[in-house]
């Protein structure tokens, strides 16, 4: 399965902040946002990604997370012009995607929770036409809304109903076979112009094909799209991080525990860092991980 970032869009729900710098290399707490959604790909057991950006904000992602060999991983860059739709990032990833199976997730989304990585991986493991992951929401207005029966059968997509009929959030994470990107390709624009991401879903739902997990309660699910949503992300984190000791979404940890890295390599990309609690944290994890 190959692995997408979309991390374009203007950020106009964040400025003046996103006048000088794109919204994912902005932190959420400890860490750029652009990790959370990296980190998910990661457990997912993904390492060929493809971050798709602005034109203007492509060098700083480069500069940033450049080919992430450090980890492990081999990361790629496209660029999205003007911010057509979510479903674009098809379009402009089809040679990444190739034929292979592909997970989308959009740059500014958090996820955590327990068994968060079995379940990526028992999904992507499975796939049979698209996964979408649903988390109950206080205000679904505001979302994709997937409607589903007593056992959990998806009946219906909705993008941003007044009137939901669930309060079921699609999330911004999403799994897909092959056929996303004809699907993406032979896609009309909505009234607000965009290619959605909704419509795709839709496609994959009329043919049989889409299936929901529940992420439910217990599970973290944010958005960092706004000051006050920026400001909640930041302040879970540090609470998580501060509670237990731990760092969540760190790259080099996920990198060092599924066998991406090893200790000594660790060690040295925590060196880089040693100035912070999370260079420290990475320098702590590679000196457990040594054989003593
Ligand atoms: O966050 C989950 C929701 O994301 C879903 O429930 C909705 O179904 C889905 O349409 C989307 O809704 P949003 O209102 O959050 O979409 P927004 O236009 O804000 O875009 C989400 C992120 O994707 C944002 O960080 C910018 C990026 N983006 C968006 C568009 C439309 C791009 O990079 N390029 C784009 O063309």
């Amino acid at each position: 399965m190959k692995g997408i970032v979309l991390a374009g869009g203007s950020g106009s729900r964040l400025r003046p902040v996103t006048l000088g710098v794109s919204k994912q290399l902005i932190p959420v707490y400890d860490k750029p946002m652009i990790y959370y959604p990296l980190s998910v790909l990661m457990l997912a057991a993904i390492n060929e990604i493809l971050i798709i950006t602005t034109p203007v904000d492509r060098p700083y992602f480069e500069r940033l997370l450049g080919d992430g060999s450090r980890w492990g991983l081999r990361l790629t860059y496209a660029e999205q012009e003007n911010p057509n739709g979510i479903a674009e990032a098809f379009i402009i990833g089809a040679d990444h995607v190739g034929d292979d199976s592909v997970a989308l997730i959009l740059g500014d989304n958090i996820f955590h929770g327990p068994g968060f990585s079995r379940l990526l991986r028992t999904n992507a493991d499975d796939l049979k036409g698209c996964v979408l992951f649903a988390y109950p929401v206080r205000d679904p207005e505001r979302y994709g809304i997937a409607e589903v029966d007593e056992d959990g059968v998806l009946l219906s997509l909705e993008e941003k109903p007044a009137r939901p009929r669930s309060n079921l959030a699609v999330t911004g994470l999403y799994f897909y076979d092959n056929d996303v990107v004809s699907i993406a390709r032979r896609l009309r624009p909505s009234r607000r112009g965009e290619l959605e991401i909704t419509d795709v879903n839709d496609t994959y739902l009329q043919r049989g094909r889409a299936k929901v997990v529940n992420l439910g309660r217990g599970f973290a699910w944010l958005d960092a799209g706004t000051h006050e949503s920026l400001l909640e992300a930041g302040h879970y984190v540090r609470t998580l991080e501060e509670r237990q000791g731990i760092h969540i979404a760190c790259l080099e940890e996920i990198a060092l525990h599924s066998g991406r890295i090893d200790a000594d390599r660790c060690h040295q990309l925590g060196s880089h860092m040693a100035g912070s609690g999370y260079g420290r944290y990475v320098m702590e994890l590679a000196h457990a991980a040594r054989p003593r």
